[in-house]
């Protein structure tokens, strides 16, 4: 059991529902390293047909489907990787990626909704460098964008982010881990984004409600070596099929109410900035996150964070903001304790402010 009435630091945070644990309970089960569970298996293949990939394989976490999606890509070590400076894989994931694959990045800030531009992406591939030294082997996109407040890149910039890779003979692998956040805010399918990259993840333990696991979906050979690469990294994860019942009810039940864990973000952000004027942009939560600045009232984010806590609202810390997510565990009520706790901030601040 969570200790917050209402936890908002996340959509990882999620208890995984009836359907669930039932699923769990009977799932059909065998050894994932000899490819031999059958659950898995039906995930794995779910995974594929909704992205409109050839395969995918089932992996513990969302980092490790991104460590095998760019390693997939380059042979040997000393290779650069184009992403935005914010980018989960840039920002989190770059010694992992410098660990496990020889892989540095180079970045770039990107504009004010956190995205990966196609003006970008030509920017930091065709460089200056009359020696070819500084080569870049791979673009890397994100979908939705989570430290710019969970925001959409739209299709038609991934399309022509496609071009330049093309003009540039590059992949481009897609950190999906919001993907489904992304299609429904955006109105389009999985696929139409899927399309345009030549590896993707994605999540099932974020939005769409699973307690674990992740996929990682290419090619039927990419996914030949991601299986090989899955338990190089250490992740055979034997019965998996447990894991992967749940991951099935969440593909089945979660992109279908995604649409309101956005609407509820966005009521959330209303109501803070009613009460916080200029400490959010309701007009910027695009899907589930919400970014709140409380210095505007003369109040510090850890504070502020701090505060939430003492009245049952978890939040965190994140790009220097108290980030709020919702997800399937956070209902109207929830909502209303969140403002109820942000109205007793705003009562209780340094009245010389
Ligand atoms: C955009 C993005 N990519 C990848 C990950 C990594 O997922 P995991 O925590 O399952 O390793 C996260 C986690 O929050 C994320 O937000």
């Amino acid at each position: 059991m969570t200790r917050y009435a209402v936890d908002l630091r996340s959509d990882t945070v999620t208890m995984p529902s009836a359907a669930m644990r039932r699923a769990m309970a009977d799932a059909e089960v065998g050894d994932d390293w000899y490819g031999d569970d059958p659950t898995v298996d039906r995930l794995q293949e779910r995974a594929a047909e909704i992205t409109g990939k050839e395969a995918a394989q089932y992996v513990p976490t969302g980092t490790m489907a991104n460590q095998i999606g760019l390693r997939l890509h380059v042979t040997g070590s000393g290779h650069l990787v184009a992403a935005t400076s914010g980018a989960h894989v840039a920002s989190t994931e770059p010694m992992t990626s410098a660990v496990l694959s020889g892989i540095t990045f180079r970045t770039g800030d990107p504009g004010p909704r956190g995205w990966m531009t196609a003006e970008l992406a030509r920017a930091l591939v065709e460089t200056e460098d009359p020696y070819d030294v500084e080569v870049v082997d791979l673009l890397a996109v994100e979908n939705t964008v989570g430290h710019a407040g969970g925001t959409v890149l739209p299709v038609e910039e991934l399309r022509a982010i496609r071009k330049v890779a093309d003009d540039n003979g590059l992949p481009i692998h897609l950190d999906g881990a919001r993907i489904f956040n992304a299609a429904v805010a955006a109105g389009v399918d999985v696929v139409d984004y899927a399309r345009e990259v030549d590896t993707m993840m994605f999540c099932v333990s974020k939005g769409l409600g699973a307690p674990i696991g992740s996929l990682v979906c290419g090619s039927r050979e990419q996914m030949r070596e991601a299986r090989r690469l899955k338990i190089l990294f250490g992740g055979a994860w034997r019965q998996a099929g447990i894991m992967a019942a749940a991951g099935l009810i969440a593909l089945q039940d979660g992109p279908g109410r995604l649409h309101e864990d956005h609407a509820r973000a966005r009521a959330l952000a209303e109501g803070v900035a009613e009460r916080l004027p200029g400490s959010v942009d309701p007009t910027s939560v695009e899907t589930n996150m919400v970014y709140v600045d409380p210095r505007v009232a003369g109040v510090e984010p850890l504070e502020a964070i701090e505060r939430l806590a003492s009245q049952g609202v978890g939040a965190t810390f994140v790009a220097g903001k108290v980030r709020m997510v919702t997800h399937v565990d956070v209902d109207d009520e929830g909502i209303a304790v969140a403002l109820d706790a942000w109205r007793s901030i705003v009562e209780d601040r340094p009245k010389e402010l």
